[in-house]
């Protein structure tokens, strides 16, 4: 078992550690507010490379491995966990399908542009009344022959209304349950596409997240990933990688709090000392060191099984299970540290513990991460 990075991956996590202070740390507080989309940021990432960091390099990608992926994104989210989960939609969800089982006219036709963020794309798995039961599609993709007719609604799209490019997973043929299920390539300039409101969110709120309406949308049979019936299991297999980005986003937004903690316990002053030297904060910042560290290796490790080509079901579930409430633990404390400081905006936790909330919830509840977890067990 060998727990050192190699030069390659300590270099990526250097420039994404610069990337983060340089670029994203200015305008953090204002775009969270304001709820703007991080436009400029996201196009420097795609040229750095950020966007399609595992795509093979035949289709502009970085061609890097999983363990670099866990560290660039650990080091953004620690300063700007909405631009994490932009990134981690786009290389996860969205890249990693097209990279994995694409044809070779989607990767030349999209793959290229979203590996280097020239385009952005989005994941259209959760409806208004499929969350977690993911089975109950109720979007339609009628095969009409040359084409897909697609008809339906998907909600808390990330990216919804700046992606030029979706995977949507709609139900062709019901009396097949999942197996009736595809994932198809829809851009977004086709008739009968729309992009519902913007949502007001907690947290994350410079990520962008919207309803997606088709009505009677055609898109090609060429658009369609993997054989008939696929889209189902491609959504799963989608979001077990998906999920070692989320989990590597939440220890980002953990790690983010603890650094943000001990700078401020060594700084702040009470009973004429520095409040890092009570121990009911050092208590506190060791629990979170702890904890952050065991997540780290969840992360890394679900990263090293994939890069592998091993069975990481398991492993993703369980980094993304406990590394979500390690996010919700330190972010809460990293706000009880800083007192009053920490319950204004200027201090940055107070943002950090509303965006941990979220690495709970989406790319599969902490309750659904429990069911994979046991089924893996079990089988
Ligand atoms: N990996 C690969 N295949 C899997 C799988 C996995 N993790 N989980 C299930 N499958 C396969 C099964 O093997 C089965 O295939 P076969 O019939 O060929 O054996 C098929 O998928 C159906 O599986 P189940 O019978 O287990 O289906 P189920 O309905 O009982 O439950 C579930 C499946 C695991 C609960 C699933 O519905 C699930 O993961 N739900 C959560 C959905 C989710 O994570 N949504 C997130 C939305 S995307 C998002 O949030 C992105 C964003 O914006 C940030």
């Amino acid at each position: 078992m060998i727990f050192s990075l190699t030069e390659e991956q300590m270099a990526v996590q250097e420039a994404a550690r610069d990337f983060a202070l340089n670029e994203l740390l200015p305008g953090v507080i204002e775009r969270d507010e304001k709820q703007s989309f991080p436009t400029e940021q996201i196009r420097k990432m795609g040229e750095l490379g950020f966007m399609g960091m595992m795509v093979d390099p035949k289709y502009n990608g970085g061609g890097m491995d999983t363990i670099s992926y866990v560290l660039a994104m650990e080091e953004i989210a620690k300063i700007d966990a909405s631009t994490a989960v932009i990134m981690s939609v786009n290389n996860s969800l969205v890249c990693w399908a097209i990279d994995k089982y694409g044809t070779e006219k989607q990767k030349n036709k999209y793959l290229t542009r979203l590996a280097t963020g020239e385009i952005i794309g989005s994941f259209c798995l959760s409806e208004p009344e499929a969350g977690s039961d993911a089975t109950s599609q109720k979007t339609t993709a009628k095969d009409e022959g040359d084409y897909y007719l697609i008809n339906g609604t998907k909600n808390w799209i990330t990216n919804g209304g700046t992606s030029s490019v979706s995977i949507v997973i709609a139900q062709t043929d019901i009396a097949k349950g999942h197996k009736g299920i595809n994932a198809i390539i829809v851009e977004k300039e086709s008739e009968g596409f729309s992009v519902g409101p913007k949502e007001n969110k907690l947290g994350i709120r410079s990520s962008d997240t919207h309803s997606l309406m088709f009505t009677d949308v055609k898109a090609p049979k060429e658009n369609r990933i993997g054989e008939d019936g696929f889209g189902f299991k491609l959504a799963m297999e989608i979001l077990n990688g998906g999920r070692i980005g989320i989990a590597s986003q939440a220890l980002g937004i953990a790690s983010g709090s603890m650094e943000l903690s001990i700078k401020y316990a060594k700084e702040r002053k009470t009973f004429g000392e520095p409040i890092s030297n009570h121990q009911a904060i050092q208590f506190k910042l060791s629990k979170m060191a702890t904890e952050i560290e065991a997540a780290r290796l969840l992360c890394l490790q679900a990263a090293y099984k994939k890069d592998k080509g091993e069975n990481f079901i398991k492993e993703a579930a369980m980094a993304k299970l406990f590394a979500s409430e390690v996010a919700m633990h330190a972010s809460v404390e990293a706000v009880q540290i800083h007192g009053g400081y920490g319950y204004v905006k200027e201090f940055h936790v107070e943002r950090l513990m509303r965006d941990a909330k979220i690495t709970q919830i989406y790319e599969g509840t902490s309750e659904i991460q429990n069911i994979v977890i046991a089924r893996q067990l079990l089988k």
